[in-house]
């Protein structure tokens, strides 16, 4: 498995070249300019998909990438009103998947590969429903706009076609207390009244905008009574915490957080996710 995703992520290099967020002089992006990109980057079915979403009336258009992902591509589009949005398309068989077939034809890793290629399709769906159940709970995450096969339609949440940095890109927030106790709060909510644990919460799935954190990344958030729900969040809680050491002096311990969400005193178990390495 590890020298497949080698394998593709090789192949992958540069391949968005043509795609990459562009200087605000590009961002002029002609559509048959785009047309052409895209005929190399999505497969058939993410083409027939997309204009399925225009047909609909729920995309204008798609403009540019504003991330590539092992499992799903982000890409900026707007409604045919002008909002803004976000169009996480995960990979279900783009061409580069077909292009390390070559590689792999006869090898047995690629079969298991293979088949979780296909289940990919479920994490669109995951996503959608995990994001459309904590926005309804007024947790700060992207409005879930659409979900069409592998492809989830959100709010984008940046300005004029910039995504808001990632949390772990933010050196100087203005007032870290404020912020980092809203997102505790988030996270409370997540668990109490959402039910849900999000699984991979670190500054990397956090957008920081308007003075707020936004959650993103949804698909592999669990329900919380799943066998590792604790862990899980037990070490999203070490993660933020983790990084809001850096600005702020008097911090509540990372136990003493979980026990206040949870109301359970944290077991070496639960712990085990943080402590093993
Ligand atoms: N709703 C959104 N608004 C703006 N940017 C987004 C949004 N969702 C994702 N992004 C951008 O795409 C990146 C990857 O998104 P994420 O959902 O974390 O996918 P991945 O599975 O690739 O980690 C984010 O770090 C962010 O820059
Ligand atoms: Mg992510």
């Amino acid at each position: 498995m590890k020298s497949t995703s080698k394998l593709v992520r090789f192949l992958e290099d540069d391949f968005y070249d043509d795609l990459r967020e562009p200087t605000k002089r590009d961002r002029r992006i002609k559509d048959s300019d785009f047309f052409e990109a895209k005929e190399g980057v999505f497969d058939t079915k993410t083409i027939e998909a997309i204009e399925a979403l225009k047909r609909r009336k729920i995309i204008l258009d798609i403009y540019w990438v504003v991330s590539t992902g092992k499992e799903a591509d982000v890409f900026y589009a707007k409604s045919p009103s002008g909002e803004e949005l976000a169009v996480k398309i995960y990979r279900v068989h783009t061409s580069k998947f077909r292009r390390v077939e070559i590689y792999t034809i006869g090898d047995r890793r690629f079969n298991k590969a293979r088949s979780k290629l296909k289940s990919k399709w479920k994490w669109a769906s995951r996503e959608f429903k995990n994001l459309t159940i904590a926005w309804k709970k007024g947790i700060h995450v992207p409005k879930p706009i659409a979900l069409y096969r592998n492809i989830v339609v959100m709010e984008f949440i940046g300005t004029d076609g910039t995504p808001a940095p990632q949390l772990k890109d933010v050196d100087n927030i203005e007032n870290p207390t404020t912020v980092f106790y809203s997102l505790l709060n988030d996270v409370k909510k997540l668990y109490r009244e959402a039910r849900l644990v999000h699984s991979d919460l670190s500054p990397f799935n956090i957008l920081y905008h308007n003075n707020l954190c936004y959650i993103i990344d949804m698909a592999q958030g669990v329900n919380i009574n799943h066998e590792y729900a604790l862990r899980f969040l037990y070490r999203d809680l070490y993660y933020i915490t983790n990084y809001f050491m850096a600005f702020l002096d008097d911090l509540p311990s990372v136990d003493e957080i979980f026990q206040e969400i949870t109301g359970i005193s944290p077991d070496p178990i639960i712990k085990s996710l943080v402590t093993n390495h």
